[in-house]
């Protein structure tokens, strides 16, 4: 129990309530969302379990775990998920950062009751704002380094059995009370009606990062908390359960915010704003809006909090084993070094990171927060999750993997389907999204 609640708080975060929803807006809904479900099941459930049993087999984290199996020049995959941890966090703090601030507003009363006007300009106002942004990012990185020198943290465990189900609870309501706008028929056609329209190759490419993002794949998370797995803990159903509750809380998110956004004349497409702004609209109309708000936000602050713990225990556990430091030597230094790799994306507010042909190869003109963000979930976690799957299934030893995937599951029968899906459909089915993101097929 105590793995799968750790594992479902790396997991579910601000992936599930800001990224989804907002990106879902960016690629035009419903054909998009399916693609990412595809791409949850035939690729995340098959290398989530991959993970989980790489770190489980080898007791190790990331580089130790594929040196540990037999890795030879595998150990590259561990590396890659090592910088990915630091590049995630690095921006992932600062729109953690956006969720405290909003839990401040809505605690001393200054965001509920500004109406659909007054809200925009308040969202604004915090993106253009270096110094908020900053002290945020800073206050959130204080938080996330405070919680791995806990170790990881059975006091957080001990919220985490509360906090969760309350933050599901949080988000039916609120799509019950989406359910009673106008918008609702609006809103639902654009997330599950299939609107092939509007797909373009790059949300093909970021449905499949997303489902890495939004499952902590790709880059070792998994595999360091699988490493902390007892060998009577059941991968399989472990998997499954992780994904299913991420993606329903990914859906749920998104059928409460777009019946807002349509039935108050927004965008759907307006970007990484998206829920910081639609939320404060429904929960105004809403009677204890104030109050809600500040569980609202202060929930996802905590989700946020169980997530990025995963991302920085990566970089810690690494220099723990690898370099041999102390928990608390390895914790401040690779928070400290994250803390200030945010500094740009703190800073971004809409400069542009790279001259024009940059921009213009990755599709907009981006700021650091975009560009990391782009880079990191749509290339890297897939490269790092093509690399776990072709390991597992390649190179990995067949006596080991098979010993590894019995343990402590009754679901033997799924083990050669999961090989196979390891064996071809993940590499093939990242490969094919690469080459089309790139515009070869
Ligand atoms: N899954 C987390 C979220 O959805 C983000 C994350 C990505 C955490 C990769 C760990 C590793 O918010």
């Amino acid at each position: 129990m105590g793995f799968v609640l750790a594992a479902a708080g790396s997991a579910v975060g601000l992936g599930n309530i800001w990224k989804f929803p907002y990106i879902t807006g960016v690629n035009g809904g419903g054909a998009f969302v399916l693609i990412y479900l595809v791409c949850i099941a035939l690729v995340g459930l098959p290398v989530m379990a991959a993970e989980i049993l790489l770190g489980r087999a080898s007791q190790k984290s990331p580089v130790g775990a594929f040196r540990a199996l037999g890795g030879g020049r595998w150990i590259v995959v561990g590396w890659l998920g090592v910088v990915c941890g630091f590049v995630i966090l690095s921006y992932y703090s600062v729109v953690a950062g956006w969720a405290l601030h909003y839990t401040w507003l809505s605690v001393t009363g200054q965001i509920v009751g500004l109406g659909p006007e007054g809200v925009g300009p308040v969202f604004n106002a915090l993106f253009e704002s270096n110094s908020l942004n900053l002290f945020w990012h800073v206050v959130f990185m204080i938080l996330t380094i405070a919680v791995i020198l806990g170790g990881v943290g059975r006091g957080i465990e001990r919220w985490a059995r509360i906090l969760m189900p309350t933050l599901f609870g949080l988000m039916l309501i609120l799509l019950a009370n989406s359910f009673t706008m106008d918008g609702f028929a609006q809103g639902f056609d654009f997330v599950f009606g299939f609107h092939t329209e509007n797909l373009t190759r790059a949300g093909v490419l970021e449905a499949l990062g997303h489902a890495f993002f939004t499952l902590s794949l790709g880059m070792g998370a998994m595999l360091t908390y699988g490493s902390y797995l007892r060998k009577n803990d059941d991968i399989v159903s472990a998997s499954v359960a992780i994904s299913a509750l991420d993606t329903a809380l990914a859906l749920t998110a998104s059928l409460a915010l777009f019946p807002i956004i349509f039935t108050f004349g927004m965008e759907p497409g307006a970007g990484p704003g998206l829920v910081f702004v639609s939320i404060p609209i429904a929960l105004s109309q809403m009677a204890g809006g104030s109050f809600f708000s500040a569980v609202f936000f202060f929930l996802l602050v905590f989700a946020a909090l169980t997530s990025a713990v995963s991302l920085l225990e990566v970089a810690t556990s690494y220099l723990i084993d690898e370099k041999g430091w102390s928990r608390r030597k390895a914790a401040l230094t690779a928070g400290g070094v994250i803390v200030v790799a945010g500094i740009p994306s703190a800073l971004s507010g809409g400069t542009a990171l790279f001259g024009s042909t940059f921009a213009a190869t990755i599709g907009q003109g981006r700021n650091w927060f975009d560009t990391f963000d782009y880079l990191a979930s749509n290339w890297l976690l897939p490269l790092g999750g093509l690399g776990i799957a072709l390991f597992t299934a390649w190179r990995l030893d067949d006596a080991i993997r098979h010993r590894a995937f019995l343990e402590g599951t009754n679901l033997a029968i799924f083990y050669k389907v999961w090989l196979l899906l390891l064996k071809f459909v993940v590499p093939f089915g990242i490969s094919l999204i690469f080459l089309h993101a790139i515009g070869v097929v």
